[in-house]
């Protein structure tokens, strides 16, 4: 079977490799992939910048946004041959700490977690894959189209999920909500702001092309101006953070109503230094009793959440979220970003 690999930390190693047929293991769903989604964190890898291969090994099969169709199920279990399902990206760590022995390996405390396609486990990019029955999650049948969007909405998901934890401190019924950035991750964000009935603002720098329609196709306003500005105007309760890009971080954090809550869900590179008003910025957190939070993963309480989420929309809104579907062969085409993406998947089937 065909898989793309790459060896991590080289940059541009990317190639399809020849790689022998699997066999579950008891307990393991085989499944036929379908697509997976190619986000930043990819595209990090590719470039040598991320990623690690599993132990003893120099390759990794990257590809953690799965889709697939079970090909072969345990008997008597959950799932059946046919089934639309994607794998969870992460697995807890072997010690466990805490955090990951109560199915909380998102907020794992150690760092020694391992990720499909990320870190030290065979990603979802290949025409066939296994995972286990407890790590894969069953989709909507009316999702085929789009079932790779569920690892980012189960990241939006965890997101929102971290901004009403923190917002139960107290009294908290916000109304507006700002989301920086109308890459996957931002869009899903905003469909899931709209689906809590919060007035739903999101901010880019694109003033053309897909994003600006499907912001309106939801119902929530679009904005290609400074984060500042658009701030002054709204006071937004929450702000989801999508673009991990520092000044838009700092205004954003500048900007909330009281009690403001940003959640940060943008893995920036590191490096990149911007003059910040450190006083400033203390005093505007401490006197609003604002919160900055940062998330990251989801595990299986979010991916439920998500899979209700996507469910729930507009299947050709979701479709419109993918700008290019690239054959598995064509594999550069989709490493390679354009300016008017928002998803770009893989197609393995
Ligand atoms: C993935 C997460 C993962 C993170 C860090 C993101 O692109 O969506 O599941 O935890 O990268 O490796």
């Amino acid at each position: 079977m065909r898989a793309l690999t790459v060896v991590p930390q080289h940059a541009d190693t990317a190639a399809l490799t020849d790689l022998p047929d699997l066999r579950p293991d008891d307990g393991e769903l085989l499944v036929e992939g379908i697509a997976v989604g190619i986000c930043g964190t990819d595209r990090e890898i590719v470039q040598g910048r991320y990623g690690w291969p599993p132990p003893g090994h120099d390759r990794l099969v990257l590809g953690h946004e799965s889709l697939g169709r079970v090909r072969h199920a345990p008997p008597g279990g959950d799932f059946t041959a046919g089934d639309l399902v994607v794998g969870v990206v992460r697995r807890p760590d072997p010690v466990p700490c805490g955090a990951c022995a109560r199915g909380e390996f998102d907020m794992c405390r150690n760092g020694r977690y391992t990720e499909r396609g990320i870190k030290e486990l065979p990603g979802y990019g290949s025409e066939l894959w296994t995972v286990e029955t407890d790590y894969a999650v069953r989709l909507d049948p009316k999702l085929e189209r789009v079932g790779m969007l569920m690892e980012p909405a189960s990241v939006v998901a965890k997101a929102w999920e971290q901004v009403d934890r923190v917002g139960a401190r107290s009294w908290y019924e916000p109304r507006t909500a700002l989301v920086t950035g109308a890459g996957p991750i931002g869009l899903l964000a905003a469909l899931l702001g709209v689906q809590r009935g919060l007035d739903v603002h999101v901010l880019d720098l694109a003033d053309d092309g897909p994003k600006p329609a499907a912001v309106s196709a939801l119902g929530a306003t679009y904005h290609s101006r400074p984060v500042a500005e658009v701030t002054d105007q709204l006071h937004p309760d929450v702000v989801i953070e999508a673009t991990g890009v520092g000044r838009v971080v700092v205004d954003a954090m500048g900007g909330t109503a009281a009690y403001g809550i940003v959640c940060l869900t943008g893995v920036s590179p590191a490096g990149r230094t911007i003059p910040v008003d450190a006083g400033a910025t203390n005093r505007e957190l401490v006197l609003e009793n604002d919160v900055v939070v940062g998330s990251v993963n989801a595990n299986l309480r979010h991916y439920a959440v998500a899979a209700d989420a996507l469910a729930a929309a507009d299947p050709d809104w979701l479709a419109g979220l993918i700008t290019r579907r690239v054959p598995l062969g064509r594999f550069a085409e989709a490493l390679t970003a354009r300016p008017d993406d928002i998803k770009v998947v893989l197609t393995l089937d």
